[in-house]
């Protein structure tokens, strides 16, 4: 039986006031981290600060170099070092790309991506210090093909996490950093969960596995790469997504029964 695999561990999880950041600072906390909870929902992030024991919450936004540079050094302050950053703050634009305004443009790319290179800057120094440490940034199988749900930012904004884990595992490589990221398919959380009973159901049907991914999926697939077990990985995206990205992009029980 395998034992905890962060005792001691410093962790610090953006978006961690809901969905896959959630499941990701309790499964941490769970293996002995001690959690650093950021989000900009300052009422959720207080809940989960009280959930989760021996965890403390930093209001950040992550779209602003001045907000991650405060939150960082309160981190710093309180916990001393950081040895594992999970950046799961995000948000999905809707629009399409011919009504699309330059303001939700820059939304969507200063949460999703400007925010994942700020927040890695930030432990850069005190992950060098220690001789090391992981990053996981939760892109998503638009990183890599187009979205479900969201829109050209929003792919643009993954698409460009998968780049930017690929190039900073490079650089950081140097000091021991890996730099490693996940990309979920549809996942069950705040970002999603306003859907109709019956588009849960439609998605689920192009889904090889059978159903949703669950944020817990998530988190057990960011916990391998932010541990000693994937000591020799790093630059990778790891799809968590039942199967998608292998997938044709038909309804998978009529592709089947369309078969002998
Ligand atoms: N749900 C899905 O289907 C899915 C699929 C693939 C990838 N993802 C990615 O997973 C990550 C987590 O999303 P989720 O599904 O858990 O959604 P969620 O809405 O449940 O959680 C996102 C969290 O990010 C926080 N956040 C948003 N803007 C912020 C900002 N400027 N500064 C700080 N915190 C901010 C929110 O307050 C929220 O707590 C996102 O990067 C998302 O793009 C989600």
């Amino acid at each position: 039986m395998r034992g905890p695999r962060f005792t001691d561990k410093v962790a610090v999880v953006t978006g961690a006031a809901s969905g896959i950041g959630a499941a990701a600072a309790r499964a941490l906390a769970a293996e002995g981290a001690k959690v650093a909870l950021l989000d900009a929902n300052e009422e959720a992030l207080r809940a989960m600060a009280e959930e989760i024991q021996g965890s403390r919450a930093f209001t950040v936004d992550v779209a602003s170099g001045a907000s991650i540079k405060a939150a960082f050094d309160r981190v710093l302050k309180t916990f001393g070092t950081v040895h594992v950053l999970v950046n799961s703050a995000g948000v999905i634009g809707k629009s399409t790309l011919q009504n699309m305004t330059e303001a939700e443009w820059d939304r969507v790319l200063d949460i999703n991506l400007k925010g994942t290179a700020l927040c890695t800057q930030a432990v850069i120094a005190p992950m060098r210090a220690q001789g090391g440490g992981a990053v996981v940034n939760v892109s998503s199988m638009a990183g890599k093909r187009v979205s479900f749900a969201g829109a050209t930012n929003y792919t643009a904004s993954k698409t460009g996490v998968v780049g930017f884990t690929s190039h900073a595992a490079f650089e950081l490589g140097a000091y021991k950093i890996r730099v490693n990221a996940v990309c979920p398919g549809p996942t069950i959380t705040g970002m999603t969960s306003k859907r109709k009973p019956e588009q849960l159901a439609a998605t689920a049907a192009k889904i090889p596995l059978g159903r949703w991914v669950m944020p817990e999926d998530v988190a057990n697939a960011i916990l391998f790469l932010a541990s000693d077990e994937a000591a020799m990985c790093t630059g990778t995206a790891l799809d968590v997504d039942g199967g998608i990205l292998v997938s044709n992009g038909s309804n998978y029980e009529e592709y089947f029964a369309s078969r002998t």
